[in-house]
């Protein structure tokens, strides 16, 4: 339990160099920011998506000859896993207005928002409603609500973030939602993080101009998650499904979604589910392990969505940049790759080698900061080794309570607390051991700004598995934000189009011609399509 007396030592050049640092930083002085051109170069050096075996085209369907990261062309390069010969498309097993596919905070914000446009809602989750990423999500939701800040500023930062490449018109929706989001989430129940006078609190993430970070305390994903479950289950015209995921989507004979096959995962049978409109918010891919990455990402994050609608002719963005969060912990051994909050950088907690020495600002974007560690560990030697042979950088979260005053990281920081507590180790007194973990899907498929398919009529997409909001790097705080901002839209833009739609007879053609071309190209697949549960038997080290 605890560090080792080996990690205590080592502990002490951090220690000796604290008191100067906490000194210059309570005068407002930190370490710089990097340039452009030093990021860039830094990024091309260190960052996991310029390895030379990242990423590979793909030879099959709307993207072929694209780069991609290359376990995921390992999935879109197989077969899809739906047994043909067990779906009788002339029995229906479920009929609705909506159904929506995945049950975590996009699922649930589309399905309040559907229901209360008066269609009835069908969602459909692989696991229980709620079991997604939001929940695992910590530091905060950005939304530009202070007086010296503006939708324009958060616009802004949010393209800094994603390098440029972000498609506009969905950064615009995502700015200017924001604000209602927030206002929504408070009146839902939220309990967002408040000062004595209940004005909310709000801190700086990584890439931001401004403090836009609303939070409720490190559990903010957990929080949002709860309240927009228990709303979503609150309406008597959702009916929540649980354990029968979507395996593909279903067309009709005039190239609009017709709803889903599902499945059941107790029974292993195969359900019809007939639609007006479908919307699909299954949320990232981190349990593929890009580039065998440990990974903060929820079990279900097998990237279902992205396999379902390219089967179906829908085209994916931005499935070449891989976020990896610069703080995953690497110590305890029992803890490997689980979040820790960016709020903690937020808060002042700086990154230290193992020299005792600061290496880089602490607030770069996370595709930066994570190069510099990386570079700190692997180029330079200042990395600190674990009992486990692993390596890491320190993050030295006593500063904190210097900072702000005794008990902040108890206060602020509760879940984090209790998370090393549980393993004898006081984050308010010890530093934490952190390396880059498998964190965010930055790209998905691609969608208009009212959340609707760009190829395919009657189908709609929300959360992670949209693509083209964060470009080429997502910042902190905007995943919250983007699951409500689309999941909201998608859940509206359904439920209206629900009422004019009409559907003509259901096919699975796509499925059988997207098999056949693989055939044609001699890929016979290395994994599942849709890969639905990870499968760890043997894989863990
Ligand atoms: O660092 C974090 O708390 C993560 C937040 C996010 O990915 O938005």
């Amino acid at each position: 339990m605890g560090y080792t007396p080996e990690m205590l030592e080592m502990i002490k050049k951090v220690e000796a160099t604290r008191a100067a640092r906490v000194e210059k930083k309570a005068r407002g002085e930190e370490f710089a920011a990097m340039g452009i051109d030093e990021r860039n170069e830094l990024k091309k050096k260190f960052h996991p998506d310029y390895k030379s075996d990242a990423l590979r085209k793909v030879k099959i369907g709307p993207n072929a000859g694209d780069e991609m990261v290359n376990k995921f062309v390992d999935v879109l390069e197989t077969p899809s896993s739906l047994e043909l010969d067990k779906v009788d498309l002339n029995k229906v097993d479920y009929e609705t207005d909506v159904l929506i596919i995945g049950g975590g905070g996009a699922g649930c914000a589309a399905a309040i928002m559907a229901a209360e446009e008066g269609a009835n809602v069908l969602l459909m989750t692989k696991l229980r409603l709620g079991d997604a990423n939001t929940m695992m999500a910590e530091g905060g939701i950005q939304a530009a609500v202070r007086a010296k800040d503006s939708p324009r500023t958060h616009f802004l930062d949010t393209i800094g973030g994603g390098h440029f490449k972000n498609e506009p018109e969905l950064v615009r929706a995502l700015v200017f939602d924001a604000p209602v989001v927030i206002d929504w989430l408070d009146r839902l129940g939220t309990m967002f993080t408040k000062n004595e006078k209940g004005v909310m609190m709000t801190i700086h993430g990584g890439g931001t101009s401004k403090k836009r970070m609303h939070s409720a305390a490190d559990m903010s994903g957990a929080e949002i998650m709860r309240t927009l479950r228990d709303a979503a289950r609150g309406k008597p015209n959702v009916t929540v499904v649980e354990f029968e995921p979507a395996v593909e989507l279903i067309l009709d004979d005039k190239g609009q979604c017709f709803g889903a096959v599902v499945k059941n995962l107790e029974t292993n049978q195969y359900k019809v589910v007939r639609a007006k409109a479908t919307i699909v918010s299954t949320g990232g891919s981190g349990r593929l392990h890009y580039q065998d990455f440990d990974t903060t990402n929820h079990y279900g994050a097998t990237g279902d969505g992205l396999v379902m609608a390219y089967h179906a002719g829908c085209k994916l963005c931005f499935m070449h940049p891989v976020q990896y969060h610069p703080t995953g912990v690497v110590y305890p051994a029992q803890n490997i790759g689980l979040l820790i909050t960016e709020k903690v950088r937020g808060l002042g907690a700086q990154p230290i080698n193992a020299e005792g020495e600061q290496f880089v600002f602490p607030k770069e974007p996370r595709d930066i900061e994570s190069s510099a560690f990386i570079r700190e560990c692997h180029d330079r030697g200042k990395g600190v080794p674990t009992p486990t042979g692993r390596v890491g950088v320190w993050l030295d979260s006593p500063m904190i309570d210097m900072l702000h005053g005794e008990g902040t990281v108890r206060r602020e920081l509760p879940a984090k607390f209790r998370q090393f507590m549980n393993h004898g180790i006081d984050i308010s007194r010890l530093p934490m051991l952190v390396y880059p973990t498998l964190h965010y899907q930055n790209g998905g498929v691609e969608m208009e700004s009212d959340a609707h398919s760009k190829q395919i009529p009657n189908l709609y997409f929300a959360g992670e598995v949209a693509g083209g909001i964060h470009g080429e790097n997502r910042l902190m705080g905007n995943s919250l934000l983007d699951i409500n901002v689309f999941g909201r839209r998608a859940g509206g833009s359904a439920a209206k189009a629900s009422r004019s739609v009409e559907l003509g007879s259901p096919s699975l053609t796509h499925v059988v011609e997207y098999n056949r071309e693989a055939g044609k190209k001699g890929l016979t697949g290395r994994v599942a399509a849709p890969i639905l549960l990870p499968d760890y038997v043997g894989k863990i080290k």
